[in-house]
Parts: C-alpha cells; structure tokens; sequence
C-alpha cells in the first residue's frame, strides 16, 4: 500500500500504536481504582473530592481524570467555578461493575493478567531460540547428576527403557552408556524431538530410537521400564495420576518405572535447592516438588509396588515401582 505525503511526513497512526498501551493503562486505571463506580453512584464531582474517596493524591487523580475526558470516558463541565467530571454513557454502561453490560472484569483481567504476559511477547515470539535455550538447561544438570540417578538402582534386567519426556535424550545417554545392552526410546512432543535431533542426539547412535506423542492422549509404546525424569514434578496431583496410570496399563507385570525427582525431606527441613525449586514450579507450572512418601503414594495409587527409594547424595534422586 502506497503512502500519501500527508503519512509520510507525519506518521499519525503509529503514533497511535506507540500510544496504545498508554491509552488501555489509563482507562484500566480509572476502572480499578473505582472512577467511574464513584462518579456513577455521586455524580458530578471535582477532581480532588474524587481523589479525597479514592484516597489517591490530587495531582495524580486530576491528571487521570483529564486523561479520561481526552479519552471520552469522561465528560467535564464547569459549575460555579468548579470542574466538576461525570461519566460518559460509555463508561457508564461498559465500565461500571453494576452495569448488566459491564466489560469492568474484562478490563481488570487485561490490566492484571495480560498487560504482565504481553511483557514477555518477544521471548514467545522467539520461541524456537527460547525451546533451544530451556532443552540446554535440563540438559546441563545431567552432565554432574545423570549418571549417579541410572546407577541408583541396577537397571541391567531391563532392556528396552522408554524415557517419558525424555526431551534432549540425556538420561536416554546415561541409560545406554551404563547399561551396554539398553536401548531406549526417547517420548517427547514432535517439535521437542526435532529439536533433540537437531541439536542434542547424534543420527549414529543406533541405541537411541525417538517417538512422537502427548503422553497424556496418544499410545505409550511397550518397554521394560519407563523413565519419568522431572515429569511428574510438573503436573497436578489429579494430572500425575493420570498419567501414571496410563503407564500402568501400557506395563506388563514386572515391568518398572522410574522416577528422577528432587526430593523434598519428610519433615519439611529441606534440602534448600528442592525447596526453591518447588517455588519455581510455582511460577512456571502446576507441579510442585514432593517428598518421597508423596511419591510413593502416586506410584501406588496408579497400581505399582514394591516402590524402593535411592538417594543420590546429589540434587535428584530415584524412586523405582513394579508392576
Ligand atoms: C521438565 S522437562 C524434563 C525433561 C527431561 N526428562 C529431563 O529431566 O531433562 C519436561 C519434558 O516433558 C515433555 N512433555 C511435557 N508435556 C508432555 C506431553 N503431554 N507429552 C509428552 N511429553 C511432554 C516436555 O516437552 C519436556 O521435554
């Protein structure tokens, strides 16, 4: 599309994109400190008698307010030489709680929920850099704690090991490289796994097999033992059993699983680097980190038994249940 020399020479509609968030922070602003519920249930009212209810400062609310009336959301008149503010029909129908046609939850949710997640736009635009960088940091710590968690328990009467999650194949590496007559099938999503043999699995290692899947919905192809490293971890109490359960039905009898998790003490005194990373959880999923016993009871509530617990000396450690 052609631009006009009137756009050319003066951009007026990026200059209303770059103000875009200015103009949506204002009108949620006057929403969520009580404006418009204030002016609709008083009426006209002065800048500071408004600032005086809302218990905002005066130059603050004046300039809010004045920003409302450039924005249409207010309307001003003067009244023995006061500025008095009331409402438009505008906000009055669509920004005020008691409104049967209000968008005021619409509004809050935009301001406190979607206006934060739109900071971090570029990241998820760059997301196939980000996948890169997050599959480098679970792939890392195994370089110091991999070997110590496929050694916990004599793995060797298992041969074929499918990793659940498996992600960068690096416990799928560990597994092979103690066990020489293993081979394991690395379960991931599909664009996890191209990623993973991309960047992370060499096409030579014919040890190492790949299947595509969401482990909550698609087939869990067969195997001996099932590796859930960090999984379980992330998922809610109803979701781990799910998918546990899953698990146990794919097993035949004497089949295992094994889960690689972060184990939080019993009597809630650490260790330290579990308990903050069941904040992190916090933030980034719906897990959390558990204590054996919570384990235990997932493993066995989803139909294993003789579940027996390893402990590293390192930050992970091993759970191991039967079918
Ligand atoms: C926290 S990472 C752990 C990766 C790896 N097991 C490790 O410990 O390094 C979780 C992994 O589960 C995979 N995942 C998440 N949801 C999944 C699903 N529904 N089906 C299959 N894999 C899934 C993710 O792609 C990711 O690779």
């Amino acid at each position: 599309m052609e631009l006009s020399k009137q756009e050319l020479e003066y951009p007026q509609k990026l200059l209303n994109y770059m103000d875009g968030f200015l103009i949506s922070k204002t009108m949620f602003a006057a929403c969520e400190l009580g404006v418009f519920d204030l002016l609709e249930n008083e009426g006209a009212l002065p800048s500071n008698a408004v600032a005086e209810r809302l218990g905002t400062s005066t130059d603050g609310m004046d300039r809010l307010l004045t920003a409302c009336v450039g924005l249409q959301l207010l309307q001003v008149k003067q009244h023995q030489g006061e500025v008095l503010y009331s409402n438009t029909d505008l906000s009055q129908v669509y920004l005020t709680k008691a409104s049967p046609r209000t968008l005021y939850y619409s509004m809050a949710y935009y301001s406190q929920t979607i206006y934060h997640c739109f900071a971090f736009l570029n990241d998820a635009v760059r997301s196939e850099e980000e996948m890169l960088k997050f599959m480098q940091l679970m792939n890392s710590i195994w370089n110091i704690c991999g070997k110590d968690v496929v050694v916990a328990f004599d793995l060797s009467i298992f041969t074929h090991i499918v990793d659940l999650g498996g992600c960068t194949g690096a416990i799928a590496k560990e597994c092979i490289s103690a066990y020489p007559q293993s081979t394991v099938t690395i379960y991931d999503l599909p664009k996890v796994l191209e990623m993973a043999r991309n960047h992370f699995v060499s096409p030579h290692e014919k040890r190492i097999t790949f299947h595509e899947g969401d482990f909550f919905k698609d087939p869990i192809p067969d195997a001996d033992l099932y590796i859930l490293a960090r999984i379980i971890h992330d998922w809610t109490e109803d979701k781990c059993l799910k998918l546990l359960n899953r698990v146990n039905k794919t097993c035949k009898p004497g089949s295992g699983v094994l889960l690689i998790e972060a184990l939080l003490n019993e009597d809630r005194t650490g260790p330290v680097t579990a308990q903050l990373y069941s904040l992190n959880m916090l933030v980034q999923t719906e897990g959390k980190e558990r204590m054996a016993s919570e384990y235990i009871n997932l493993l066995e509530s989803a139909g294993f038994k003789d579940v027996q617990v390893q402990r590293t000396g390192k930050i992970y450690d091993v759970i191991l249940g039967r079918k």
